[in-house]
């Protein structure tokens, strides 16, 4: 990365400082750390919190919920707008992920697999939903 960056041309563009919230100052130093040591592999008793360990990898509700909506319509509700255009100009949201029958209710676990490893048989918009990132999880 670094040698591809240093082969750019140099562009002079001063810009301010960061600034963020007070809270958003206390989130952050509070928050991620280099590693600094050895880290335990997360244990799993129930095989949905397993899921929520991908999902949180997967950064899948940051997409999946309407953060900016007011108000929220609730996690993994959908209806964030993702791409602001398509190819043809349509802008393109999130869907909801939730087990109600207006988002994934009605799907078998072979729907959902085959929708994550096929992107929908090539229908969800690849830079929207970057499903070939997915596409080689395991079953499990
Ligand atoms: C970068 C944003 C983003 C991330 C991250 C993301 N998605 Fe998506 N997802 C979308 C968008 C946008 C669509 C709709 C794409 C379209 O309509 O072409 C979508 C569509 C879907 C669909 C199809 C739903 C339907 O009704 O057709 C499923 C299922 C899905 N995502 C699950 C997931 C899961 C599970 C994860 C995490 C492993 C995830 N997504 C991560 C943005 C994202």
């Amino acid at each position: 990365m670094i040698a591809y960056l240093r082969s750019l041309p140099p562009i002079r563009n001063p810009l301010p400082d960061r600034r963020l919230s007070p809270g958003a100052e206390e989130r952050r130093a509070a928050g991620a750390r280099p590693i600094d040591g050895p880290v335990d592999a997360p244990s799993f008793q129930e095989a949905w919190e397993r899921g929520r360990h991908l999902i949180g990898l997967g950064e899948c509700m940051g997409c999946h919920t309407s953060w900016y909506s007011d108000p929220i319509p609730g996690l993994g509700g959908g209806g964030n707008r993702i791409l602001e255009e398509d190819e043809d100009g349509l802008p393109v949201f999130s869907r909801n992920i939730t087990p109600d029958p207006t988002g994934i209710g009605g799907w078998s676990r072979d729907d959902f697999r085959w929708v994550m490893r096929t992107g929908k048989g090539g229908d969800l918009h690849p830079a929207a939903m970057r499903w070939t990132a997915y596409a080689r999880l395991t079953d499990a």
